[in-house]
């Protein structure tokens, strides 16, 4: 007699999503990639996976600083000085790498204070139901990222009401806040750059309504951090000029390749979340080693070399997608590093990512349910320290592509990305 474990488990295994990527896995067993090794990292963003070295074009370490030898030492040192881990949650103590780290967050964006969690997702899971009660109310753009999804459930469950409004639209946001009254105190979620678009919100707009329903604005800037904005602060400040009014997210492992996700905003506002926050309170924080490197990045961003790594990376940005666009192919993105070229089937999706990993490239394949269901793309993340001939390559092998299999014409990218 099975367990009701192995039961339960027979229950999932046969229900949704599961049987959907089982079904996946059993359809194409030699063109899902999902379960390769890295087996090395090497030079020039190559690795070797599943047996073969190819270019790796699919890193969110967009300015190449998980190879820097700066942040490699920055972290030895961290193991040095502080070990592997503190052990211990930052409810009873934090080590001063941490308080550092946060003090030059603070200060690189030019706000009042941050304050670290060990990633975006548990910000947004732990500050968003923190910001509010019962009275009070948390709204969502409809294409937030799943995070902010995830916080909004977790509200909800506490008694908080929740909702979603259209994509980028101020005055579905104003309708949204007027049929949610009478509330106290109002919060509104949207990403601060839509990585498959290319879109950015109109925060000023967002702002007005906010204020007018005594609401605030809180912004997921994690694709935007390290490579958008004055020294990589992001979206937020370059859109408004101040954080009035506005808690800005950010990420530490895409751009900074290190580890963890931070919320910047007034003193008062983290020293609250500090006590609301239940993955800060109930879990472990960031390792110091990684807050040592976080320091080190942070300084990077900072310095007279920052113009210079940015201007690499858009180079590669621009030279990448406009070099896809030359090919006729429906190109999405291009505003952060992440640049995807719209295929079609699931099947036909997974071969494409296939053809370019056997002859040396790799990108992601994304299908359902990331995508809608029959508009997988190939996904290409671009970084700094990819060189010319890597992206003509690539570029080269996007249009051998293109010859083998016929592929949506260029403007199909439009009608997706404004579905
Ligand atoms: C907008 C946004 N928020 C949150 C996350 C999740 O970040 P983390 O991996 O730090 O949890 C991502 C990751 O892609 C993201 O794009």
């Amino acid at each position: 007699m099975p367990e009701p474990l192995d039961r339960l488990i027979n229950t999932l295994a046969g229900t949704g999503m599961t049987r959907f990527f089982r079904r996946l896995f059993d359809d194409f067993p030699d063109l899902l990639m999902k379960d390769l090794t890295v087996e090395e990292v090497g030079p020039g963003r190559t690795f070797k996976l599943g047996g073969r070295w190819v270019t790796n074009f699919g890193s969110d370490s967009f300015l190449g600083l998980d190879q820097d030898e700066r942040l490699k030492a920055a972290v030895e040192r961290g193991v040095r000085a502080w070990g592997t881990h503190n052990g211990s949650s930052r409810a009873f103590s934090s080590v001063e790498p941490n308080v550092r780290a946060e003090r030059k967050i603070a200060e690189w964006l030019g706000a009042e204070a941050a304050l670290i969690y060990p990633s975006v997702t548990l910000a947004n899971i732990g500050a968003l139901p923190g910001l509010v009660t019962r009275h009070d109310v948390l709204v969502a753009d409809q294409y937030a990222h799943n995070s902010i999804d995830e916080g909004l459930k977790i509200a909800k469950a506490k008694g908080v009401r929740t909702a979603k409004f259209t994509h980028n639209d101020p005055a579905a946001l104003e309708e949204t806040l007027r049929a949610l009254r009478p509330f106290r105190h109002a919060v509104v979620a949207v990403d601060g750059v839509y990585s498959m678009s290319g879109r950015l919100p109109p925060l000023a707009e967002f702002r007005k309504v906010a204020r007018e329903f005594d609401g605030c604005l809180y912004v997921d800037d994690a694709h935007a951090s390290a490579v958008l904005g004055e020294c990589g602060r992001g979206t937020v400040r370059e859109a408004l000029g101040d954080y009035h009014n506005v808690l800005t997210i950010g990420s530490l492992s895409k751009g900074f390749s290190c580890l963890g996700g931070f919320v910047a905003g007034t003193q008062s506002a983290i020293d609250v979340l500090k006590l609301r926050s239940n993955p800060l309170i109930f879990g472990g924080p960031v390792p110091p080693p990684y807050l040592e490197a976080v320091c080190v990045a942070l300084d990077i961003l900072s310095s007279s070399e920052y113009p210079a790594l940015r201007a690499k990376l858009d180079a590669n940005v621009r030279a990448l997608t406009e070099g896809a666009k030359r090919l006729g192919l429906a190109v999405m993105g291009g505003l952060v590093p992440i640049i995807s070229v719209l295929i079609g089937t699931e099947e036909a999706t997974l071969k494409a990512g296939k053809f370019l990993y056997e002859r040396g490239y790799y990108v992601q394949s994304v299908v359902f349910p990331a995508v809608p269901h029959g508009a997988g793309v190939l996904r290409m993340q671009v970084n700094a320290n990819h060189s010319a001939s890597q992206i003509e390559g690539l570029l080269n092998t996007l249009s051998a592509l293109k010859e083998a299999v016929t592929l949506p014409a260029a403007s199909a990218a439009a009608t997706l990305v404004a579905a």
